[in-house]
């Protein structure tokens, strides 16, 4: 049954029309086995991994199930064990592998449990070089726990030489004490329309994402879709411009939207048929509106700082 929304709510969805238009602007596995082309294909990842030619990506974006009870559209995932999990983990890298560059980068989701599976697997096959630590700022209470509100990403490479443009991830920070030089000009920061602001060294703990939320243009209901924001950081501290990005686990398409946004080719895989036609159609947006939530005139900005409505 359609679900009724507030008249402000904006999550995206799917029209009747689009549901006619939209199959058609999908990869076909067909397609694929010519060549390397980005776009979104509808499959299990392990049938595609198996006809993608090796060494073709600059970048891989692992968001798999988290180890939580989890109904993607009908396909439903239970809690295993953290040996099984951490065997199931293995599992999706073995075939994928293959397909990175020597000097790729790999970047995996997961929350505080799952991490320990992903640090045991990572470490056999990558070099894993940093875990980042995200605020999810939404989360739900518990009664005799302490709120879940964080998640993670673990940062890995193939080898030692990777691309990583520290200058395109900077996050600009309100300065909270202006400090200036002898002379009276300002040290480290700048005076901007909004206020003063630094451009920070990017840590490990990131505190400036949102989830989507019913308010955002790239809202859908897909029930753990990420932030364009988010991705736009790893896309651009690890991707070239132009490189090729690998999404085994694509559901509503934040990778793809984001990497066409930022001029890099995006090969998403997407097994529920449902979410790729809502990746499609944010990808066919996508030029319609370019901009990235609280990210503008190429900069990161601190979580309710950014100068323009995007
Ligand atoms: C954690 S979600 C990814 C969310 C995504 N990053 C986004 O922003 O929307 C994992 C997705 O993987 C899909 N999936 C699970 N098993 C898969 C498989 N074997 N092959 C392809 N997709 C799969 C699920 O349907 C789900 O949409």
């Amino acid at each position: 049954m359609e679900k009724t929304r507030a008249p402000r709510n904006r999550t995206l969805t799917l029209s009747d029309a689009d549901r006619e238009r939209l199959p058609g602007q999908l990869l076909g596995v067909d397609a694929l086995r010519q060549g390397l082309k980005p776009g979104v294909v509808q499959a299990d990842f392990q049938q595609i991994a198996s006809i993608l030619p090796e060494a073709s990506f600059d970048l891989l974006i692992l968001d798999p199930p988290y180890n939580l009870p989890k109904n993607f559209n009908g396909l439903k995932y239970g809690k295993q064990g953290v040996t099984d999990y951490t065997a199931w983990l293995e599992h999706i890298i073995l075939p994928l592998k293959p397909l990175l560059k020597a000097h790729a980068t790999v970047y995996i989701c997961g929350d505080w449990l799952t991490s320990h599976s992903i640090y045991e697997v990572a470490s056999r096959h990558f070099q894993v070089r940093n875990r980042i630590t995200w605020e999810r700022e939404k989360g739900r209470g518990a009664a005799r726990n302490w709120k879940n509100c964080t998640e993670d990403i673990w940062f890995c490479t193939c080898g030692p030489d990777y691309y990583f443009d520290l200058e395109s991830v900077k996050l600009r920070r309100r300065v909270v004490a202006p400090y200036r030089d002898a002379a009276g000009q300002p040290k480290d920061w700048n005076h901007s329309a909004n206020g003063k602001f630094r451009d920070t060294h990017p840590s490990n703990v990131w505190t400036d994402i949102t989830i989507p939320f019913w308010s955002m243009p790239e809202n859908t209901d897909h029930p753990t879709q990420k932030s364009e924001k988010l991705l736009a950081k790893l896309i651009l501290a690890s991707c070239p411009d132009g490189g090729w990005i690998l999404d085994p686990f694509l559901g509503s398409g934040t990778t793809a939207v984001v990497g066409r946004k930022l001029g890099r080719n995006v090969l998403g895989i997407e097994q529920d048929p449902e979410y790729c036609l809502l990746a499609q159609k944010r990808l066919e947006r996508a030029p319609r509106q370019p901009s990235i939530q609280g990210y503008a005139a190429q900069v990161f900005w601190e979580r309710n700082s950014t100068p323009q409505k995007t």
